[in-house]
């Protein structure tokens, strides 16, 4: 395990996206795994600006997205899929049919899970996994329970990340109780995975993640188990 400490947020996203960029350009044709949430908002922001200056190119990069909100359209303002084409899919020469995200609003979820592994499959699985880090320690959507899930799956929120993400609702009766997620497997089968970790709210959680035993209690934990894990964070350790 590498870790990367930064002095703040800005600096969080700057190292990010050179981090994402240098892959690229060693990989023009990498499957990356992306996440939404707060903490990478600055590393799309870079990537948006080493793209307008011509230093990458995503033309022939696929991107799987970790999650999605179950029960809302893609043109919902708070979808995941909406985020996405705000900070990144449409402001980059990503190819649309390579953007690939769960569909929460289809009715049947089970048979979305299975054509979004099988896709993720097709494109011979991820290449390179950036992830964020929920305050009660998920990846994707992947809560804290007696058992983790190995490939897609629909979960039902936990009352701390229904609240966590009221912050981007009007209401917390607004935010949905179920999402779509990635699975741990897929997730832990990606070549090399970046975990970005911001703000000081953060801190006993990371500590957990990184040191304390692996379990499903703490689902990020099992991410010491990885071979080829980056830790780029904000937080002095
Ligand atoms: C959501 C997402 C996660 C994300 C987490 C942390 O629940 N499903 O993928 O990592 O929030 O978000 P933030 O970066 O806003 O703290």
């Amino acid at each position: 395990m590498e870790i990367i400490t930064v002095r703040d947020n800005q600096a969080l996203g700057q190292t990010a996206a050179r981090w994402v960029a240098r892959e690229i350009l060693t990989s023009p044709d990498s499957v990356l795994g992306l996440p939404t949430g707060g903490t990478p908002v600055g590393m799309y922001h870079y990537l948006v600006r080493l793209f307008q200056e011509g230093l990458v190119s995503f033309g022939a990069v696929r991107a799987f997205n970790l999650d999605e909100y179950v029960g809302l359209l893609p043109s919902h303002p708070q979808s995941y899929a909406a985020f996405m084409r705000e900070h990144f899919w449409g402001k980059v020469d990503l190819a649309p049919e390579a953007a690939e995200i769960p569909r929460g609003d289809r009715t049947d979820l089970a048979a979305e899970c299975r054509r979004y592994d099988q896709a993720i499959e097709r494109a011979g699985g991820i290449d390179v996994q950036v992830l964020g880090l929920g305050l009660n320690g998920h990846i994707g959507f992947n809560e804290p329970s007696h058992n983790l899930e190995v490939r897609t799956h629909v979960v039902d929120l936990t009352p701390a990340t229904i609240q966590a993400n009221a912050r981007f609702f009007n209401r917390e009766a607004e935010v949905p109780r179920q999402a779509i997620t990635m699975g741990i497997g897929t997730i832990m089968q990606a070549r090399r995975i970046l975990l970005l970790v911001s703000g000081d709210a953060k801190a006993d959680i990371l500590r957990k993640v990184l040191y304390g035993p692996v379990g499903t209690e703490v689902p990020a934990s099992i991410l010491q188990l990885h071979g080829d894990l980056t830790v780029l964070t904000d937080i002095k350790l």
